[in-house]
């Protein structure tokens, strides 16, 4: 049920940023090819069904929310890119693909993810996402901060320098680094529907635990996943390189523990919804149970 309706979703993605992005012709064909190739490959579209999810608790259109949902997978995709450089974590696998910048060159990576990004702004910035000028600023304004030194590059800049054996400082990196990104996707429909506080305060509290039990699931199948299941890296890689997570610090079985409690708290922030929220209630398991 809810793998049908993920599945919906990437595809629902799919179509509409092959609409959104630039179509590959001109000089620059090579950069809009890499970008298509990096936005457009096989990825879950988690986001964006959190974002179409958690919509359905507003009653608002879902025009709007997928538009700006595939701004946040443009982010995404960018984010996924750099991570990947040499300069990062240097990966050759991505999405079961070669990663970007071995499909084509550093050069051409560095500039897909910047135009990724600059394309999700773009996308933003459309009257066709929004009519309503404040609507369309917030979720510019939200979406910047998600992204920025205090979000995902800010976490990305304490994941390279390391962080040592202190749990906090990595639950802190890891909410920087993964947390902010799936928090704006509850935030796109909270935006639209012009939603009370109290209503924000739950459903941000529930995208906290719930994007930090993600980033953990992430470590604990990079150290025992199946790395063709899960179309990059995996076999310890983040310990090899000496990276601290909550794997390599905690161990599995505690990291486990750590995500179903995650999960539990999770749940307790949807109680303010009601039935309503149920779908979004039974995605918890769904998506902490995955391999890939
Ligand atoms: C991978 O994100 C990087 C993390 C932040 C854990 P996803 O697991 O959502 O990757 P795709 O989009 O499905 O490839
Ligand atoms: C990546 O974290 C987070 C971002 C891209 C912002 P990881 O480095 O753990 O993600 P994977 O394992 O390469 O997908
Ligand atoms: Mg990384
Ligand atoms: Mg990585
Ligand atoms: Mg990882």
């Amino acid at each position: 049920m809810i793998a049908r309706r993920v599945a919906e979703v990437a595809d629902l993605v799919t179509v509409a940023l092959d609409e959104l992005l630039p179509r590959a012709d001109g000089p620059d064909a090579r950069l809009t090819e890499a970008m298509r190739y990096a936005a457009l490959g096989p990825g879950k579209r988690l986001r964006p069904y959190f974002a179409l999810e958690a919509a359905r608790l507003f009653e608002i259109e879902e025009r709007p929310v997928l538009r700006a949902a595939c701004a946040l997978e443009c982010i995404h995709a960018y984010s996924l890119i750099h991570d990947d450089l040499p300069c990062m974590d240097d990966d050759d696998m991505r999405r079961g693909r070669p990663t970007v910048h071995r499909a084509y060159d550093e050069a051409t990576a560095v500039l897909a993810g910047d135009a990724l990004q600059a394309a999700a702004f773009e996308i933003l910035a459309d009257p066709d996402t929004h009519d309503d000028a404040e609507v369309r600023a917030e979720l510019i304004g939200r979406l910047a901060h998600a992204a920025g030194a205090r979000g995902m590059a800010g976490g990305q800049m304490i994941d390279i320098l390391g962080v040592r054996d202190d749990i906090g400082a990595v639950a802190r990196m890891q909410r920087l680094k993964t947390g902010a990104l799936i928090a704006y996707a509850f935030e796109i429909p909270l935006i639209i529907a012009r939603a009370p506080d109290a209503q924000r305060q739950s459903l941000l509290m529930f995208a906290q635990d719930l994007g930090l039990a993600y980033q953990i699931i992430d470590d604990v199948l990079d150290h025992e996943g199946d790395a063709d299941l899960l179309g990059k890296a995996a076999g310890g890689k983040d310990a090899a390189r000496g990276k601290a997570n909550f794997v390599t610090l905690l161990g599995v079985e505690a990291a486990r523990a750590r995500v179903a409690h995650l999960a539990d708290q999770a749940g307790a922030h949807l109680e303010a919804f009601g039935k309503a929220a149920d779908p979004l209630r039974a995605s918890i398991d769904f998506v902490l149970g995955r391999d890939r």
